[in-house]
C-alpha cells in the first residue's frame, strides 16, 4: 500500500468492482484509454478478475473513502515495467493522476528496482500527456497503429519513458 497526500493507492479487489464501474461506464474515460465503456457492475467484475488482478492498483481518494481510478503497472520484461491508467471524470485536472503516477514511480524504482518505466497514450490525449512529462517521463517517438483499440481499429500512439537512473538524478 502505499500513501500520498491525497491518496491511498493499494492493490484493486473485487469490492471495488462498483465504485470502478461509476466511472468505467464513462463513454469519455474509456475512448482516451482504449477500453470499451463499462456496461454493467458484473461486467467490471468480470474485468477485474481476468485482466485488473495482476498488476492494478485502486486509487483511493483518503477524503471520501472512495475508489476514484485505477493505476497499472504491469511488468513487461525483466526490470521494465509498462504504466496505464484512468480516473473518473469529476477528479479531472486537480492533479491526482500525477500524484498517483510519481508514487507508484517511486516504487517501481526503489521497491522493484525496475530499470525503466513506459507509457504510452493516443495522439491527441493531452491530459495523460501531461501528466507523463509532470512526473519526468520523456517522449520516445509516435508509434503509428501500436495500440488496438477496443473498436479492433489500430491507433497510433506517443510512447514515453523514464529511466532509474534520470530518475534518481532528477
Ligand atoms: C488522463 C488522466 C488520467 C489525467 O488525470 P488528471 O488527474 O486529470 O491529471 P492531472 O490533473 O495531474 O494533469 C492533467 C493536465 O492536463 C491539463 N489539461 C486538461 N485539459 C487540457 C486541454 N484540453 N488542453 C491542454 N491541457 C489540458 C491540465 O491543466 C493538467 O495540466 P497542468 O497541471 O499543467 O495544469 C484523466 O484525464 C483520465 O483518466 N482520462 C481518461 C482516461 C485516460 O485518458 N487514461 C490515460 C490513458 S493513456
Amino acid at each position: 500500500m502505499l500513501e500520498t497526500n491525497r491518496l491511498i493507492i493499494r492493490k484493486i479487489t473485487l469490492d471495488d468492482a462498483y465504485d470502478v464501474y461509476e466511472y468505467a461506464k464513462n463513454k469519455k474515460v474509456g475512448k482516451d484509454a482504449g477500453f470499451k465503456p463499462h456496461e454493467s457492475v458484473d461486467e467490471t467484475i468480470s474485468i477485474i478478475e481476468t485482466i485488473l488482478k495482476r498488476s492494478t492498483y485502486s486509487i483511493v481518494l483518503k477524503e471520501i473513502n472512495k475508489v476514484i481510478g485505477t493505476i497499472t503497472l504491469q511488468q513487461k520484461l525483466d526490470d521494465i515495467y509498462e504504466l496505464g491508467y484512468s480516473l473518473g471524470e469529476e477528479y479531472w485536472n486537480k492533479g491526482i493522476m500525477t500524484e498517483a503516477v510519481k508514487a507508484l514511480v517511486k516504487y517501481a524504482f526503489t521497491e522493484l528496482n525496475a530499470y525503466e518505466v513506459d507509457a504510452g497514450c493516443f495522439i491527441d490525449n493531452i491530459r495523460s500527456e501531461k501528466v507523463l512529462i509532470k512526473s519526468g517521463f520523456k517522449f520516445m517517438g509516435i508509434h503509428e497503429k501500436d495500440f488496438l483499440n477496443y473498436d479492433n481499429k489500430y491507433k497510433d500512439s506517443k510512447r514515453y519513458r523514464l529511466l532509474k537512473s534520470d530518475y534518481m538524478e532528477g
